[in-house]
């Protein structure tokens, strides 16, 4: 069943496109703001604890199905079960996922095409072209269908290109190049005043926050979506890690990058409001928090550029032009859930099954559009509120319980005979087995309440 898989050519490819699905908007729209109302460096210190005593755990259960079956999500939960209903439980989960990472798809690239529209207007205007750019920023029925069109288009090109070829080779090109962009508006934009009021803002820690159970809730959320969990996206690049990968590490590394991007993007969207604040800009919501997500994203830091002349059109430019990049490494990773599975199972090609499912969740993100005040939060919500958690849980009762104890050690004795004796092998089994499902339950069940 390997021989006509992809497989990533090296581990430092692997990182680039794992950590390339895990950090997008989530990282940068979501985390800094969530942080600095919310008792600030403690806030991230929590998010912190979190993500690695928690959602570090789902991600090693993912990494390591994945590898282990070296298949597409339905055929590794079918895989690891020896019981007819559990086989059949374990197809509806890969189902489930496939469906739920296509939703999240379905709305990422209207979202995803907005940042397009935003990073091309500024050069634009700038060219006197401003009618052009006006239709690129505004919200309107023809502009949200043309981008989320040429963002798909944009997806599904890296898809055909294969693991190796495509997911590899534009993650190992983009990665980088995002790394260098925020670094470089954190260094700028730290030059400006107001920014160390925003720094302050986002660093102080304030522990009396922290103690709220709805905030360690909403901190373990945004982990399970900022690392894309659940949904199969990490399962199946782990089925394309080499044999010989030490996955333990690899995973921590993953984890460790994307918190570490979503840390580092509150150095600059912290101190880029508080920048905009002293040059007039409304940055508070009438209930008084700091306004986040896309108010932040397409009214406040416009508002910002607006004030900087010449310097604020190449850092608009940059910033949007990042903004794309995150959420392209992101978008491909949920194409390929599903892609991955129609080539394996059906025997198409990667070409045709690419080009078929971005024809087909661009038609949902159309029906999104064309319905956008009923459906667009709607779906939001269904993929990412309940889908996910639901997902995880799933996850970890497969890997904790119904895959064989033997057979798991076996998978990471592959790369380190000793693994048995280690402390991943001491705690990990254990998490994945009672911890994570019991927490995941709680968060799915005060979601629903
Ligand atoms: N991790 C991505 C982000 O932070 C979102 C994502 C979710 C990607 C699920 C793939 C699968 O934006």
């Amino acid at each position: 069943m390997t021989t006509n898989r992809g497989q990533f050519g090296s581990r430092l490819g692997f990182i680039f496109a794992a950590t390339g699905s895990a950090v997008g908007l989530g990282n940068i729209w979501g985390c800094p703001t969530q942080a600095a109302s919310n008792g600030g460096a403690a806030f991230l210190l929590v998010y912190l604890v979190l993500a690695f005593a928690l959602a570090y755990p789902v991600l090693m259960a993912e990494l390591i199905l994945g590898r282990h079956t070296h298949g597409n999500s339905v055929a590794a939960l079918t895989g690891i079960a020896n019981r007819g209903l559990t086989r059949t439980i374990g197809a509806l989960t890969g189902l489930f996922g496939i469906v739920v990472a296509s939703l999240i798809l379905s709305f990422y690239a209207i979202v995803a095409g907005w940042m397009l529209g935003f990073t091309v207007s500024y050069p634009l205007n700038v060219l006197g072209m401003e009618s052009a750019g006006n239709w690129l920023t505004e919200f309107s029925t023809s502009r949200n269908l043309s981008l989320m069109a040429i963002f798909m288009v944009m997806t599904v090109g890296i898809i055909m290109g294969g693991v190796k070829e495509g997911i590899e080779r534009w993650s190992t090109r983009l990665m980088p190049t995002l790394i260098i962009t925020l670094l470089l508006l954190v260094a700028y934009v730290l030059t400006l005043d107001g920014a160390m009021t925003g720094l302050k803002v986002y660093l102080i820690p304030d522990f009396s926050k922290i103690l709220s159970s709805q905030l360690i809730l909403s901190a373990l959320g945004s982990a399970f979506f900022s690392l894309s969990l659940g949904v199969g996206t990490m399962l199946v690049y782990g089925s394309y890690i080499a044999d010989r990968e030490h996955l333990p590490s690899i995973g921590a590394q993953v984890a460790l990058i994307d918190v570490g991007i979503a840390v580092l993007a509150g150095f600059l969207i912290l101190p880029a409001m508080y920048v905009a604040a002293e040059r007039g800009v409304d940055i508070f919501s009438a209930s008084g928090a700091l306004l986040s997500e896309d108010t932040l994203i397409f009214t406040v830091l416009p508002e910002l550029f607006a004030t900087l002349g010449t310097a604020g059109v190449v850092l608009a430019t940059a910033f949007f032009f990042l903004m794309s990049v995150a959420a392209l490494t992101s978008s491909i990773s949920m194409l390929e859930v599903p892609v991955a599975f129609i080539v394996e199972r059906f025997s198409w090609s990667r070409r045709t099954a690419a080009l078929l499912m971005g024809a087909a969740i661009g038609c949902m993100s159309g029906l999104i559009i064309l319905n956008f005040e009923t459906l667009f939060g709607a779906v939001i919500a269904l993929s990412t509120r309940y889908g996910q958690p639901l997902l995880g849980l799933l996850l970890c009762v497969f890997v904790g319980w119904v895959w064989q104890r033997n057979s798991l050690l076996a998978e990471l004795e592959k790369n380190d005979p000793n693994v048995r004796h280690g402390l991943f092998w001491k705690i990990w089994p254990v998490y994945v087995r009672f911890v994570c499902p019991v927490i995941i339950a709680i968060i799915f069940y005060r979601s629903l309440a």
